[in-house]
């Protein structure tokens, strides 16, 4: 399970919060506008038709007085066809602004989820982010566009009513507007608990997305693990709650419609009542009562309507909180105002403010810890001449990755300071950094599309000849020819079609396709046939020239050409020196070495057929 749960939300609707979202959505301000009028003018014109059906009873039939007839139908044909414009016009908008909406939501969250730092990621199951970027845009676009207008209508609706009511005859809508409160506080009290277990059954959809995530994406470690079983298990406890949620929300849903209905009947009875004794005592005309027999059976729809969208509006709250928190997480790793104005962001760089980079790079006295773990690193410190090739050894856990990841700035230090040529990176832009470093990670990552766009991905405007240069640079050319399309072949979702060390190839060609003055290079701890090996080790050889660069190296055969190897352990230097100087020490970067190149040599004997 992902541990991360939902945050619970206050009870009542957040107009701060909603206001918040509708100016964001401002540059949509016309649609909405407009939207208003046609829902104002659309119930005005549905309000009109009793009174019109009134006018008719009242003049044609009770008195024969044909004389504004066809002023009468004219009036009539010119309401019809105007509610059927409004009615067009309105779910054409409606859905438009639907899908401006759910775009634009999409797509500033795409792009915060694009400069947050590597420690969100850290604390956020993918699963919670897909959903809030799919389910929950689309909710928070269904509610501003449909929602948002039945509010007005409703509302409009309801005044609309009132007004004609009241200059009607005062005291049958008198007797209308009293079995009002009680309808209100139903509809309200009802729209409430059946909000509650709408609630409920979303909590147990988005734990069942994130099992779900978790099943798709473990799914070959679970037959690995033969946890098939258990995990069925947990995944039928929370669609068992899914289910009974639901049921009791339908439940609720049946109990509410007909106590509704029942209350409409009331207040139309007593129209019927009041209403007819005044009317045979000719107090009233016969179109005054059946206007009012309309009316009351009218007014309950607008109460209904707004009951629902206020509970669908905190239905969607929680959705929109959400979303609204993924979207004003502030990256941990930002750039100072000043240096952006001089470096320029992501979106506008102006690189050509921006300084060479040589290549030199300190760690002094550095402290690190992840937000949610103790200290990895404390008082660290190295001192890298630019151009250097340095190599970190060590134990699974010890902190190699953390330094490299440091050295991009994926993560920042907790203490102390990384100087670049003598200066604080943080003195500096990240997109400076970046551009001039290529980095493979521990767990290289190629994006579904073909090879040449994988290599091409850290410099858009590469050509396909540089493209082929870079492959054949890290010797990958000869094999990614052999692959079915050469460069033109698909890799698959992650890269999965390609073997662990071809990924890395392929990787290796996208780092170097910039020609970074730094490159770090955090070996993949899996292991690759020993042609590929070879592969790798030429490849590194080349890459590493020329550049000041970090490589974690699990196997030590990568690394004899380092000029400086580095034992870590615990987030510490134990030894530091070339291979014939740690060798010569017969520490524990020679215990290492041995043990690896025994087990190798094991392997080797083992493997031979006789
Ligand atoms: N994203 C993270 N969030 C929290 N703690 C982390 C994270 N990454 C690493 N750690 C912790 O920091 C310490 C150092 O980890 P690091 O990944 O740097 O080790 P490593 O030397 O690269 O190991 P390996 O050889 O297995 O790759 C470990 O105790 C690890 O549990
Ligand atoms: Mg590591």
């Amino acid at each position: 399970m992902s541990g991360y749960e939902e945050q619970e939300y206050t009870k009542n609707i957040d107009v701060r919060m909603w206001i918040k979202i509708i100016k964001m959505m401002s540059r949509y301000r016309r649609e909405m506008i407009l939207l208003t009028i046609s829902m104002i003018l659309l119930s005005l014109t549905d309000t009109m038709y009793p009174r019109m059906n009134k006018y008719a009873i009242d003049t044609f039939i009770a008195e024969g007085d044909f004389n504004g007839f066809p002023v009468f139908v004219a009036i009539y044909m010119l309401l019809i066809a105007s509610s059927t414009f409004f009615i067009y016009y309105f779910i054409r908008l409606s859905g438009k602004l639907e899908s401006f909406v759910v775009y634009l939501m999409r797509q500033i969250g795409f792009n915060r989820l694009q400069e947050l730092s590597f420690s969100y990621y850290d604390k956020t199951p993918v699963g919670w982010i897909m959903a809030r970027m799919t389910s929950d845009a689309q909710r928070i676009g269904d509610i501003i566009s449909w929602g948002l207008q039945d509010l007005i209508y409703g509302f409009a609706f309801m005044i609309f009513i009132l007004i004609n009511m009241f200059t009607i005859n005062v005291k049958l809508s008198l007797i209308i507007v009293a079995v009002f409160p009680v309808l209100v506080v139903v509809s309200f009290y009802f729209q409430k608990i059946i909000l509650k277990n709408h609630r409920a059954v979303r909590k147990f959809n988005s734990k069942i997305t994130g099992a779900y995530n978790e099943g798709i994406n473990g799914a070959r470690t679970t037959k690995a693990l033969t946890r098939e079983e258990l995990n069925f298990g947990e995944f039928k406890e929370l669609s068992g709650g899914m289910r009974k949620a639901s049921i009791r929300a339908a439940v609720i849903s049946s109990i509410y419609t007909p106590i509704v209905i029942a209350l409409g009947s009331v207040s139309v009875g007593l129209i019927l009542w009041f209403g007819g004794v005044e009317y045979q005592n000719a107090l009233i005309s016969f179109g005054t009562f059946s206007v009012f027999i309309a009316y009351a059976i009218q007014i309950y729809e607008p109460v209904q309507q707004i009951a629902g969208v206020f509970s669908e509006f905190q239905s969607a709250q929680a959705a929109a909180e959400r979303t609204i928190q993924l979207i004003e997480t502030e990256p941990d790793i930002v750039d100072k105002e000043e240096i952006i104005a001089v470096y320029g962001d992501s979106v506008n760089p102006k690189p050509e403010n921006w300084p060479p980079i040589n290549g030199e790079i300190e760690f002094k006295h550095v402290d690190f810890n992840y937000k949610t773990g103790e200290k990895v690193l404390e008082d660290f410190n190295l001192h890298v001449k630019a151009g250097e090739r340095i190599a970190l050894v060590g134990e699974t856990g010890a902190g190699k990755s953390t330094i490299v990841n440091l050295i991009c700035r994926f993560y920042e230090p907790t203490g102390g300071q990384i100087l670049i040529d003598g200066v604080d990176y943080r003195e500096r832009s990240q997109i400076w950094l970046r551009s001039n470093l290529g980095y493979v990670l521990q767990t290289p990552h190629l994006f579904s599309g073909t090879v040449a766009e994988n290599i091409r991905y850290a410099k858009m405007d590469a050509t396909d000849e540089e493209v082929r240069e870079a492959a054949k640079t890290v010797r990958a050319y000869d094999f990614i020819m052999n692959l079915g399309n050469g460069f033109d072949t698909e890799v698959g979702e992650g890269g999965n079609r390609l073997s662990t060390g071809q990924r890395q190839l392929v990787s290796f060609a996208r780092a170097i396709i910039a020609n970074p003055r730094i490159f770090v290079l955090d070996e993949a701890t899996s292991s690759v046939d020993t042609e590929t090996e070879r592969m790798i080790q030429q490849a590194v050889d080349i890459v590493l020239s020329g550049r000041t660069s970090f490589i974690v190296a699990h196997r030590l055969s990568t690394i004899r050409s380092c000029d400086r190897i580095l034992l870590i352990h615990d987030g510490k230097i134990m030894e530091a020196g070339n291979h014939k100087q740690l060798i010569k020490l017969r520490g524990a970067y020679y215990n290492l070495y041995t043990n690896q190149f025994m087990q190798e040599a094991e392997n080797r004997i083992l493997n031979e057929r006789f």
